[in-house]
């Protein structure tokens, strides 16, 4: 009688987790939500001597981001208004699909079999910068593979990184050990990252991160 009981309240438990495992994963998987964010405007910030502007602590900062539905978009531009420098968009020579389901199926194939897409457009100089904000929403539990296309392009050496995300429920801890740990990352400093789907957690995340 006991061991039924002990089976029982076993499979119960095994059900709970598969049950919210399949219901968290829905959710993301199932159509964009999209963040809304007030923009304030950006305060003035002093210029180096190429004219990149310097953010409010005096460092010459870039804010990358790739966004597929516009949540990134909208963090790394409220990052930007805060705290200044230049901010870039990380786009692809391909074109994701609108359809969030077919986007997902795109995304699935190329987190299997870890694409580089290829960027457009100019890409930014990272010797202009000493601190880069580096952020994209979390794709199949992993960075989009266009971010790994735009990691490949540089040397990190002595560079401050600070990652974040925007995602369905995901956390940044998810994703960030694979850009932490590749091979072009190892001469940088990574800064505490964020996952950024809460507008009040940014900014006090910036003063943390000096900003
Ligand atoms: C292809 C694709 C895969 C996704 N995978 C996940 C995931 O693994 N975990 C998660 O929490 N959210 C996932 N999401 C949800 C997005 O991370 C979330 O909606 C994010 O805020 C979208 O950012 P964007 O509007 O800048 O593209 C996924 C969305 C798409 C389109």
């Amino acid at each position: 009688m006991k061991k039924k009981l002990y089976i029982l309240i076993g499979g119960l438990i095994v059900l709970g987790v598969i049950g919210g495992v399949l219901i968290h994963t829905s959710t993301f998987f199932s159509g964009r939500v999209s963040m809304t964010f007030d923009r304030k405007p950006a305060e003035a910030s002093a210029t180096d001597s190429l004219g990149h502007p310097k953010a409010k602590n005096g460092k010459k900062v870039l804010v990358a981001y790739f966004s597929w539905g516009g949540n990134t978009r909208k963090v790394a531009r409220h990052i930007h208004d805060r705290i200044g420098g230049d901010i870039y968009e990380i786009r692809t020579v391909k074109t994701y699909p609108d359809d969030y389901k077919a986007c997902v199926e795109d995304a699935k194939m190329e987190i299997e079999t870890n694409a580089r897409p290829e960027l457009s457009g100019n890409l930014p100089d990272l010797k202009n910068y000493d601190t880069l904000f580096l952020g994209y929403p979390v794709w199949w539990y992993a960075a989009p593979r266009p971010v790994m296309t735009f990691i490949d392009h540089y040397n990190f050496d002595g560079k401050e990184v600070i990652l974040f995300c925007t995602s369905g429920g995901s956390s940044l801890s998810e994703t960030d050990r694979e850009i932490m740990e590749y091979p072009a990352m190892q001469g940088a400093n990574f800064g505490e990252g964020l996952t950024a789907n809460i507008e009040g957690d940014i900014d006090p995340w910036l003063a943390r991160a000096g900003f």
